[in-house]
C-alpha cells in the first residue's frame, strides 16, 4: 500500500476549516441562480481563473465576495452539507467548522437564519453520513470590539449549537488584545477560546504570546512562527494547545506551505495538526493537505498517524467521545 492511499483511508479529524470557504464555484453559480443574483463570470473556470490572490488580504476580498450568494436558511444548509459530503468522502470522522456571522449580518442576513441552516446540515450529517461536528463562531478581527461582543450577545441563544469562539480575517494592526473583553465574557458564557495567528503576520510571536497571557486561549489556529521562539514553544508544549497548520492555504497566502516547520512542530513534541483552512479557494481538502505535508516534509507513517492522533486528541470533544472515536 502507497502512503498516498494509507492517508486517504485513514480516519480524520479537521480542526480549522471556515464554512464559507467551502463554497465550491459550482454551488456559487446555483445559489446565484436560485437567489437572482448576477456574477461576474460566465463560467466555472473563468471564476476559477479570476482566484487571484498572494496575501491574505488579497486571498480575504475573494474569500467575502463569493459569500454574496448565501442568503437563505437553505443556502447555508446546502454549503454546509455540501462540505460534510466532501469530509465523509476522505474519511473525515470529526470536523470543527468555524463560521463568520458577521460577513453575513452586514449583508443583512440574519444570525438565525445561518446557524439553523448550518446546524440543520450538522444534524443530518450525523444522521446519513456518520460524520460528527461541532460548530466554533468567528469574530472578524478588522471589524470593532463592540461589534464582536454585539455577536457575541445574538449567539447566546445558541450558545448550546456552539462549542467556542474564535477570531479571523485581517491580522494587520488588528492583535488579540484588540478583543481581550469579548474573549473574557466568551469564556464567562461557556465558550472555549481559539484565535487565527497567521503566518508570517507583523508581530506574530507577539500576538501568539498574548493570545496565551491575555486571552488564556484553549487552541492556536496556524501558529507557525511560535518555532521563533524557544519559549514560547515550551509554553505552548506545557500547555499542550494544538495548533492547527493549513499548509496548502500557507503555500497561497505566504512564501511556502512551511512543510518543514509542521515537520520541526512534530520532532518538538508540539501538538500540530494539518487542516484545509478554506479548501474550495486553495483547492485541497484534508487528504491533499497531507499527503503534500508527507511529501514535502518526507514524513514517515508514523510521523502521519500522529498528525492525526493531534487532532483527535485537541478536538474539543468530551474524553469519552475521544476515545470512541480512536
Ligand atoms: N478567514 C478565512 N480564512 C482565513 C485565514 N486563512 N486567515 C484569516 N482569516 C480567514
Ligand atoms: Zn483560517
Amino acid at each position: 500500500e502507497s502512503i498516498e492511499t494509507f492517508i486517504e483511508g485513514m480516519p480524520k479529524a479537521e480542526l480549522h476549516v471556515h464554512i464559507e470557504g467551502t463554497l465550491e464555484p459550482e454551488l456559487k453559480f446555483e445559489l446565484a441562480k436560485r437567489n437572482s443574483i448576477s456574477l461576474p463570470y460566465a463560467t466555472v473556470e473563468e471564476m476559477r481563473g479570476a482566484y487571484d490572490f498572494d496575501d491574505l488580504p488579497s486571498f480575504l476580498k475573494i474569500y467575502y465576495e463569493g459569500m454574496s450568494v448565501l442568503i437563505t436558511e437553505q443556502d447555508f444548509y446546502d454549503l454546509t452539507y455540501a462540505y460534510l459530503e466532501k469530509a465523509h468522502a476522505q474519511n473525515v470522522l470529526y470536523a470543527e467548522i468555524f463560521f463568520d456571522p458577521q460577513a453575513h449580518t452586514v449583508r443583512g442576513v440574519s444570525y438565525d437564519t445561518v446557524i439553523k441552516g448550518i446546524r440543520r446540515a450538522q444534524l443530518d450529517a450525523r444522521k446519513n453520513l456518520n460524520v460528527d461536528t461541532r460548530l466554533i463562531m468567528c469574530f472578524l478581527r478588522d471589524m470593532s470590539a463592540e461589534s464582536a461582543m454585539k455577536t457575541l450577545e445574538l449567539s447566546l441563544p445558541y450558545k448550546d449549537w456552539i462549542i467556542g469562539v474564535g477570531l479571523d480575517s485581517d491580522e494587520a494592526g488588528n492583535p488579540p488584545l484588540k478583543f481581550a473583553e469579548v474573549f473574557k465574557k466568551a469564556r464567562e458564557e461557556g465558550y472555549l477560546l481559539t484565535m487565527h495567528c497567521d503566518v508570517d503576520q507583523n508581530n506574530s510571536v507577539q500576538h501568539i504570546w498574548q493570545t496565551l497571557n491575555d486571552i488564556g486561549v484553549d487552541r492556536i489556529d496556524h501558529g507557525v512562527n511560535s518555532l521563533e521562539d524557544e519559549a514560547l514553544c515550551a509554553e505552548i508544549i506545557k500547555r499542550k494547545l494544538a495548533l492547527t497548520v493549513c499548509p496548502i492555504s500557507n503555500g497561497y497566502v505566504t512564501d511556502s506551505m512551511k512543510t518543514p516547520e509542521i515537520k520541526k512542530m512534530l520532532d518538538k513534541g508540539m501538538r500540530v495538526t494539518v487542516n484545509s483552512d478554506d479548501p474550495a479557494y486553495f483547492v485541497g481538502y484534508m487528504t491533499e493537505n497531507i499527503v503534500k505535508t508527507q511529501q514535502e516534509a518526507n514524513l514517515s507513517k508514523n510521523e502521519v498517524i500522529q498528525l492525526t492522533r493531534n487532532a483527535f486528541d485537541g478536538s474539543w470533544l468530551p474524553q469519552a467521545e475521544k476515545d470512541k472515536l480512536h
